[in-house]
């Protein structure tokens, strides 16, 4: 754990006007303290269109299965589109597209709407029904976000896979879903130019057993791509048969509306399941509450990638239902130079910004001047999601670029939990540089020790959610055990996150880093355990232990230990061979920044790695404390091998 925290006095009160106007004030938190149940039956109903109102707020006689809403009715995606055009919002931007070479597109609700009634009718035609999983494997470009609604509005869950992903993770996640249908594209614009995303859709499916039959490809690039007249079909020529009128069929609240793949601690992803009433219901709220979003004036602006939670909740499901117009951006922040976010914020007026850390820190390394060429005086509120936050880049971020105006929210949240769980509401306090400071309104959580005591003050310990929530997992898809072991087994009854945190003096809370063998690289979740055996799996390993050092930038860099299988001689070339490996074998974002070929690994003696070692020496910290290994002198060993390489 880092703990990077640091006691500061320092805090900010949002300005008059932003507090006078504010969506949430402090008697909210009053509201839902006195009647937790009752505060979330009240957001549920007023935030959503329902077709069949719900008798009961939360069924929670099976836990860790909790239903919210249960007996009510909704469609997810007519709350996200038709509502809004009901209303007379039609007109309404609901997507300014900004494509990396420069492209762009205005979408309204009117058009998105239709669009996806198009694709509803798309995939009815590819027999897709209630329940079906439809895996989408895409850039950031709208076709993804109409295939997802799409998907939502026929109440068959997606399974978006984010874009740089490899094949096998493809392949993996593609069976574990058993998807039959896989929405891609011929490929995105990435650094100034087309990175490919169909070829690795063929290349899943031709290691065999899964079960897709039709793969629909969206044209974004114009790359050549292998064509299969068995299953591949081109969006553009599947949508223009299709009628764009569909009426929205309502589901029940916990009908299954995705699933998200996400690091754990063993080598495996878990297949996080979401369902419908209350993942909106929270996801809405997130929006109006922490953003304080005007859907009226506001321009809002998620930088996520839509692979990533933060991509489903906050720039389809969260945004989309609270009838936002946001801004999706395809590419890099640095194409074609480092002021393209800001060229951007400028060029659409946006006003509500929300990114993570590990930019921030980028931004900050590229220079104040960057930003400093731009206007950017529409922006009244700036958010970060992904890791804790260091004071310094906080108040860079709300100086540099918020001008000293804007209220920075930190968002604590998982993939698991499905909306914000701990951030300050921002015009309702001040808020403190480093910090999450307080759980959302009807949200409960603790600090803990090993235990399950609450601490209080300063003392480090676990976080855990000591109540059900509406956006909660549902579970681990085609897992319940191990949806119970993961969470719900350290503490009886209660939701344990992994991470470290603790109270300060005032009562806020600091995250201070995961707990457990998750590594936090850029804001992407990695498992250590699935980088060594990507690692072992390459034919000249035999042993490997990975750790995630502090980085200056990405917050944590993977770092890697291996060992050479026995006659394997070494050459220079290796510790390139086995990053690229891991690199085309995961993902590039999991390629490690090192791998040192080593001759041991400092073990206990029943043969644990102990990876805390490692970590210090990845770190510079020389060599600690190895009094529990083995065989002591190993370090030593490892050390001026590490130095030496
Ligand atoms: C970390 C991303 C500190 C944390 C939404 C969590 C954070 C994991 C913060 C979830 C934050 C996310 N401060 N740590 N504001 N936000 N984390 O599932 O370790 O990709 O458990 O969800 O990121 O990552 P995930």
């Amino acid at each position: 754990m880092t703990d990077h925290t640091e006691s500061t006095s320092t805090t900010y009160a949002p300005p008059e006007e932003f507090a006078a106007h504010a969506n949430v004030t402090a008697a909210e938190y009053e509201r839902a303290d006195e009647d937790r149940l009752g505060f979330w039956a009240d957001k549920a109903r007023s935030l959503l269109d329902w077709e069949t109102d719900f008798t009961e707020t939360l069924d929670w006689t099976n836990p860790p299965f909790a239903r919210w809403f249960s007996d009510g009715r909704l469609n997810v995606a007519a709350n996200c589109l038709d509502r809004h055009v009901e209303a007379g919002n039609g007109d309404r931007i609901a997507i300014h597209f900004e494509g990396e070479p420069g492209d762009s597109r205005g979408i309204t609700y009117a058009e998105l709407t239709a669009e996806v009634k198009k694709a509803a009718n798309a995939l009815i035609s590819l027999g897709v029904s209630q329940g079906d999983r439809v895996a989408i494997y895409m850039p950031m470009i709208p076709e993804t976000v109409i295939a997802m609604l799409a998907c939502a509005r026929l109440g068959a869950p997606h399974s978006v896979v984010f874009g740089g992903f490899s094949s096998d993770a493809l392949h993996s996640r593609i069976l574990d879903a058993e998807a039959r249908v896989v929405i891609t594209a011929d490929g995105g614009f990435r650094r100034g130019k087309p990175s490919s995303l169909k070829p690795a859709v063929d290349a899943a499916i031709e290691k065999g057993g899964t079960p897709v039959e039709h793969v629909v490809v969206v044209e974004r690039t114009g790359q050549d791509v292998e064509w299969f007249d068995d299953r591949d079909v081109a969006w553009a020529d599947l949508m223009g048969e299709q009628p764009d009128e569909h009426t929205a069929e309502a589901f029940e609240a916990e009908n299954p509306l995705y699933v998200l793949y996400t690091s754990g601690t063993t080598g495996k992803p878990k297949g996080i399941l979401h369902t419908s009433g209350g993942y909106l219901t929270q996801a809405t709220y997130s929006v109006f509450a922490t953003f304080d979003l005007k859907p009226e004036k506001d321009v809002f602006w998620c930088t996520a990638d839509v692979g990533w939670v933060t991509g489903h909740t906050f720039i389809v499901y969260g945004p989309l239902s609270a009838g936002a117009t946001q801004v999706i951006y395809e590419g890099t922040p640095d194409t074609p130079d480092t002021g393209r976010w800001w060229d951007i914020v400028q060029k659409y007026g946006v006003t509500i910004l929300y990114t993570a850390p590990t930019a921030i820190r980028t931004c900050m390394k590229w220079g104040d001047e960057i930003p400093g060429q731009y206007d950017l005086s529409s922006l009244r509120l700036l958010g970060t999601v992904g890791e804790p936050i260091n004071p310094e880049a906080w108040t860079w971020y709300r100086s540099v670029i918020g001008k000293d105006r804007c209220p920075v929210v930190d968002t604590w949240w998982q993939t698991e939990t499905g909306a914000h769980m701990i951030a300050p509401m921002p015009g309702a306090m001040a808020t403190k540089p480093g910090s999450s400071q307080r759980p959302l309104p009807g949200i409960s959580v603790k600090v803990v020790d090993d235990e399950g005591n609450p601490l209080k003050n300063d003392e480090p310990g676990l976080l855990v959610i000591d109540e059900p929530w509406p956006a909660m997992l549902r579970g681990v898809y085609g897992d319940p055990e191990r949806y119970k072991d993961t969470y719900w087994s350290r503490f009886e009854g209660i939701y344990f996150a992994g991470d470290g945190a603790k109270y300060d003096e005032d009562g806020d809370i600091w995250f201070l880093g995961r707990v457990d063998d998750v590594m936090n690289v850029s804001g992407h979740r990695l498992s250590t355990t699935e980088i060594e055996s990507s690692l072992v799996a390459h034919d000249i390993v035999a042993e490997a232990a990975v750790v995630g050092a502090a980085d200056a930038t990405s917050g944590q860099a993977v770092v890697a230990f291996a060992i050479l299988r026995g006659g394997v001689e070494r050459t220079d070339d290796m510790e390139e061979t086995l990053r690229a490996h891991v690199g085309s074998d995961i993902g590039p974002i999991a390629k490690p920044k090192r791998v040192h070929i080593v001759d041991e690994l400092p073990k206990t003696r029943s043969g644990k790695i102990v990876r805390r070692l490692l970590k210090d020496l990845a770190e510079d910290k020389g060599v600690g404390d190895s009094s529990t290994l083995a065989d002591a002198s190993v370090m030593d060993v490892i050390s001026k091998q590490v130095q030496g390489s």
